[in-house]
């Protein structure tokens, strides 16, 4: 892979990357899309990372479907290469003995409930950083945490790679698409997009000029509660530099209301990123 990707550098080519775990969408398609907008060659990764899940969570129930995905891709010509490396190719050991952590960042929401979750993102993200030595590197604000957990972990290592962000791709009724959509029976997947509708109601609160982050709060909550198969993960106001809730929001500032709520076993999450007027 880092030949491929030497040559192509010595070739003057810009590569992207758009890193993923597979049973691809068409959120992960907006993305490699997107991609081919910022350089020459994309690069679409695709491996189950089993050390950013918890030993409670879905790794081995994760649905892998790489030759479905390598199609999709195929179909519209959207990468030059699948990187999809076996679990021995990029952990020999099992568990690696180098983490990196980003501090601050990664403390609060998912932080909390998926403990050692983004230890294991930033870790993937660096090794395949190394590996496929793209200039730029496309995520999606789907995942607003990660997205900024990454962004700064690049600044901070200066690894010099362009981090860019990409909208959520939604279904119709406003649920953000995600592989974990499929474990929702017919009453959850009705009840769903109250995710969107609870940040998108805090946008409007901020936008006409709520500044407490406390009321934001309350709103989505009571939201959220309309979804009687829902359970509250969290539903929080917090800003951008550190992902820590907001007790009053600042005019210029950004903030990003995010909420996590469970249906059953499936854990569905969703954020707006909010510029405070
Ligand atoms: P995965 O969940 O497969 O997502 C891969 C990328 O697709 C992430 O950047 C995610 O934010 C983006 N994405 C998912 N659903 C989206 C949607 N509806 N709209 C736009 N973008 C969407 O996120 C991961 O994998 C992993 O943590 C990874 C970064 C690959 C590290 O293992």
């Amino acid at each position: 892979m880092r030949e491929f990707s030497r040559s192509r550098h010595g070739a003057g080519s810009t590569i992207v990357l758009v890193p993923t775990m597979g049973a691809l969408h068409e959120g992960h398609l907006a993305l490699a899309r997107a991609a081919k907008e910022y350089g020459d060659i994309v690069i679409v990764s695709i491996f189950v990372n089993h050390t950013q899940f918890g030993p409670e969570e879905d790794f081995s129930a994760y649905p892998r479907t790489l030759e479905k995905d390598c199609l999709k891709l195929e179909k519209e010509d959207l990468a030059a290469v699948v990187f999809a490396p076996s679990q021995e190719e990029m952990y020999p050991d099992g568990e690696p003995k180098t983490w990196i952590t980003v501090n601050r960042l990664s403390d609060h929401l998912c932080g909390i409930s998926r403990p050692g979750h983004f230890r294991g993102v930033a870790t993937v993200v660096v090794k395949l950083f190394t590996i496929c030595q793209p200039d730029v590197a496309i995520f999606g604000l789907k995942d607003a945490q990660q997205f900024y957990v990454i962004r700064k972990l690049t600044a901070d290592l200066n690894l010099g790679v362009e981090v860019i962000g990409v909208q959520t791709v939604r279904e119709t009724d406003g649920l953000a698409l995600s592989s974990r959509n499929q474990y929702l029976t017919k009453e959850e997947r009705g009840q769903a997009p109250i995710l969107y509708r609870a940040v998108s109601n805090a946008k409007e609160l901020v936008e006409s000029g709520i500044r407490e982050g406390e009321r934001i709060r309350e709103q989505m909550l009571s939201d959220i509660q309309e979804a009687n198969l829902g359970r509250l993960d969290y539903a929080e106001v917090v800003g951008s530099a550190d992902f820590y809730p907001v007790e009053i929001l600042e005019s210029g500032s950004t903030v990003i209301a995010a909420v996590a709520v469970y249906f059953g076993s499936a854990r569905l999450i969703d954020n707006q990123i909010i510029r405070v007027p």
